[in-house]
């Protein structure tokens, strides 16, 4: 049985000018242990995809028409909203596409990363939550931990951010961990070293990851299978080995010959 099970899912928009299918009849699988990528240009429903696994779609707008999303046995589309607690930030966390918006802006950056302990811990003492949000941020390779730790996180770099996210992401070892453009807006060698970051706590913690990103070159190096996304659908799923080397589909021979960085402008 995969460890992730996504069947036949749609996600749709409500917009000014009409309904958006962000997702249009989406299926695959995900193997515990594996490293999956998502990949597909700007607009093609990536994102879309991880809100509705993380149950997310209601506060994003979004509504999903159709679609089962397993974790094991549990359809994850059916849970009760006591049921999500047990779920998310516990067996599933993400890292988000962007780490500000997901950093509370008034509250010391420590105190968040508490608060991801104690949301599914209640019974660990004042002592307990801080040694485990230290030894979370020790493995994310943050120098200078207590300057941080007290820190607001506009005061900290994209890459600071970027590991902060991750810390609290999995804090609570969680068995599946998706990370949607990790990297984007940061430089080549901070990309870099998030990326060898997470494929490290991969390694540590025995994580499955899902790895969301336009940059094809990503999913080639860091990948066991990619999935190929344009316009809501899924149209090539494979071992990344076959996907670079002997695509099927028209597209991705097009866009794995012609270019690693998806172009904004490719149709
Ligand atoms: N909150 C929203 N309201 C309306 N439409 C939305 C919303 N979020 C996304 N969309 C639309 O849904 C489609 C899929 O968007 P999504 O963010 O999933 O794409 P993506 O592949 O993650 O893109 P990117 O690479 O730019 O992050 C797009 O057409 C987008 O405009
Ligand atoms: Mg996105």
């Amino acid at each position: 049985m995969p460890l992730l099970s996504v069947k036949n899912l749609s996600v749709e928009y409500k917009a000014s000018f009409g309904v958006v299918k962000a997702v249009d009849g989406v299926s695959f699988d995900v193997e515990k242990g594996e490293v999956f990528a998502i990949v597909g240009r700007s607009g093609s429903g990536k994102s879309s995809v991880a809100s509705a696994i993380m149950r997310l779609t209601d506060i994003d707008g979004a509504q999903i028409k159709s679609g089962e999303i397993f974790y094991r046995e549990t359809d994850l589309l059916k849970l009760s909203f006591d049921d999500t607690r047990k779920i998310y930030g516990k067996k599933i966390s993400m890292i988000f596409q962007d780490p500000q918006s997901y950093l509370n802006p008034v509250i010391k950056v420590g105190k968040q990363i508490e608060e991801a302990v104690k949301v599914h811990n209640p019974k660990l003492s004042k002592s307990e939550i801080k040694e485990r949000a230290a030894s979370a941020l020790k493995k994310v390779n943050l120098d200078d931990m207590q300057r941080i730790f007290n820190s607001y996180s506009h005061r900290l770099s994209g890459g600071q951010k970027q590991r902060i996210l991750t810390a609290m992401a999995i804090i609570n070892e969680p068995e599946i961990l998706i990370a949607d453009e990790p990297t984007t807006g940061l430089d080549a060698a901070v990309q870099k070293q998030i990326l060898d970051l997470i494929k490290e706590l991969k390694g540590k913690m025995g994580l499955t990851l899902i790895i969301i990103t336009h940059n094809l070159k990503i999913a080639e190096k860091h990948s066991d299978k990619t999935a190929v996304m344009r316009s809501g659908k899924i149209i090539e799923c494979a071992p990344s080995k076959e996907i670079f080397k002997n695509p099927k589909n028209e597209y991705v021979k097009q866009l794995t010959n012609v270019s690693y960085s998806l172009p904004e402008q490719m149709p």
